[in-house]
């Protein structure tokens, strides 16, 4: 795990000043800790029982692509206005200033399905479980979320787990 957290670039005061930005473009420019990443993902969510992952835009998009096709079951993408062209299910959620929205394909979604969050990173969770809601809309539930990195004292992890998501992650920053 430490060749991916090594790979992982801190951003000091990024986008605001006392923010540690964990960066993992620098990880995609690193294949070895890329492929070590996708790899270890999958060991983790391999006996996960689920029949949908849904991946939040954008980093989201980069590992749920890969797992969904280790797990074979679909990939639904969670994504900011305006994006997907089908008829779609809305979910706002806060901002630290403001509020934002993520759509969902209406028809992508079935009363009953398991699914599986997968995101970059969790920090305070308001994306995630904005997702954990949309799926709720049509009767479906979000069992577990998995992401490379974890931010537990922003509180997104806690929130996720209280929502009663399983939680899981490669590597966690204070
Ligand atoms: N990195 C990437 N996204 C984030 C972070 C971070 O450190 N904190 C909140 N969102």
């Amino acid at each position: 795990m430490e060749k991916i957290r090594n790979a992982i670039t801190t951003i000091a005061n990024f986008p605001k000043p006392g923010i540690q930005f964990r960066d993992i473009t620098s990880l995609l420019e690193c294949p070895e800790a890329s492929r070590l990443t996708v790899e270890k993902l999958g060991h983790k969510c391999i006996d996960i029982d689920c029949n949908k992952i849904v991946a939040i835009e954008a980093r989201g998009f980069i590992f749920g692509a890969t797992l969904a096709q280790e797990l074979s079951v679909p990939l639904v993408l969670a994504r900011k206005p305006g994006k997907l062209p089908r008829a779609t299910l809305q979910q706002q959620y806060k901002l630290e200033y403001g509020q934002d929205t993520l759509h969902i394909h209406r028809d992508s979604l079935q009363e009953g399905d398991r699914v599986l969050i997968i995101d970059d990173l969790i920090a305070t969770g308001g994306t995630a479980l904005a997702v954990v809601k949309l799926v709720e809309q049509v009767g479906a539930q979000v069992t577990h979320a998995c992401f490379v990195v974890a931010l537990p004292e922003l509180g997104g992890v806690s929130r996720l787990q209280k929502a009663g998501v399983r939680v899981d992650y490669l590597l966690e920053y204070d």
